[in-house]
């Protein structure tokens, strides 16, 4: 296709191989897996399907200028004789990110500052007037990459990250990122058509997301704006015509979902975010504690997150054991697993466990963990 152009879609590690499934399955071209991205190509049709349907994307970034600079002067000589006026005007706002690697340039705020000085001179020295940086809600965001001399200046199509999926009102303590949620139940391999409890369930985060994969309900449904409805070429009739046969494609899970806490608190959340995410008639949450709950399903399948409480390290050794106890005991014949950084923690699951995946929590190195569990399932010592 001659309107085709390449796109960096990025992610967290760990996830690379779920987004190029997700591309894939939504006709993208030429998929490449990289290091927390995946490269693909498609038309801007394509591009707003791609943000409004990915579930394990941050960010759908364009590149639109690659060049060499050795030197931060280059940098700026270089950027400032690129035409900004392709995308934005003196009444817009705009924010640079960047990402630095190699041994020319080693700090990545000071090429974003020199990046914006280059957009405002550019504006000043034929306008007399300038566009203004915005920090938290710009109308651009631009990203600069560069790996030793070879610098490539990207566009943001998303705008706000895509984790920001418009469903999360409240937080509780320890929220899953969205994205990363999405991408745990890919990686589980949950069919959509078992029973899904999440007996931990904080502010519902894997309920919501696992209910809108079962739902065929596009990821991004209710995020506020993407950057690409401030571009010159913006069209809004094609975006609707996208969402519009995406939504015809909407169905109601035949499953049950469910989901268990002990705070009282942490369910209001859940409640008030499965609310603005339209899935109170589906998802079911109860106040109540994992440990004296027992399976009600003929199929199970069982995601925890539980809390990783590094200081209480006694407290948080049994609480582990009892995820344990309470699966082997009370749970035979369901699919379980746990994401956790709490290595000393999983070790006292004491079940035997099939596959682990390692995966980045924020900054914490996690395990995802399955744990069949079914009548011979082996108690570990
Ligand atoms: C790490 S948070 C889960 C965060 C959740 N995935 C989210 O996205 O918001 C762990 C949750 O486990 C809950 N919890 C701890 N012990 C429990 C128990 N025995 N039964 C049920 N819930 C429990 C806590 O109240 C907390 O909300």
């Amino acid at each position: 296709m001659n309107d085709s152009f390449k796109m960096i879609a990025k992610t967290f590690f760990g996830l690379e191989e779920v987004l190029k499934a997700e591309l894939c399955d939504l006709g993208a071209q030429k998929v490449e897996c990289g290091k927390r991205m995946v490269s693909f190509y498609g038309d801007k049709g394509f591009m707003y399907k791609a943000n409004l349907c990915l579930r394990t994307a941050l960010k759908i970034l364009i590149p639109i200028y690659s060049f060499d600079a050795s030197s931060y002067d280059e940098l700026y000589d270089k950027l400032y004789k690129y035409d900004w006026t392709k995308h934005m005007g003196i009444s817009n706002t705009f924010l640079f990110n960047s990402v630095v690697s190699g041994n020319i340039f080693r700090h990545s705020l000071y090429v974003s500052q020199k990046a914006k000085d280059a957009v405002v001179d550019q504006f000043v020295s034929n306008n007399n007037n300038r566009p203004n940086v915005d920090l938290k809600h710009p109308d651009f965001r631009f990203h600069i990459h560069i790996r030793n001399n070879k610098c490539t200046l990207l566009i943001d199509s998303s705008g706000e990250s895509l984790h920001k999926r418009g469903y999360r009102l409240e937080a509780d303590i320890a929220p899953i990122n969205e994205v990363l949620a999405a991408g745990i139940i890919y990686l589980t391999g949950w069919d959509k058509s078992t029973d899904f409890l999440d007996p931990m369930c904080g502010s519902g985060t894997f309920l919501i997301e696992a209910c809108m994969i079962s739902s065929q309900i596009p990821a991004n449904l209710n995020k506020g704006e993407f950057g690409f409805e401030n571009w010159k070429n913006w069209d809004e009739n094609l975006f609707n015509l996208i969402r519009e046969s995406k939504l015809k494609k909407v169905i109601k899970p035949q499953i049950n979902f469910v989901g268990y806490d002990i705070s009282a608190s942490a369910l209001q959340k859940a409640t008030k975010n499965i609310n603005e995410a339209g899935l109170q008639n589906i998802i079911k949450i109860k106040n109540q504690d994992f440990f004296e709950s027992k399976n009600t399903s003929d199929d199970l399948f069982i995601i925890i997150n539980p809390p990783y409480g590094k200081r209480l390290t006694g407290q948080i050794n049994d609480l582990y054991k009892s995820i344990g106890d309470t699966l082997k005991n009370n749970y035979l014949d369901s699919n379980a697993w746990i994401i956790s950084s709490n290595f000393e923690g999983i070790k006292n699951i004491g079940l035997k466990s099939q596959t682990k995946i390692k995966l980045l929590n924020g900054k914490l190195e996690s395990r995802l963990i399955n744990f069949p569990i079914y009548k011979g399932s082996k108690k570990v010592r």
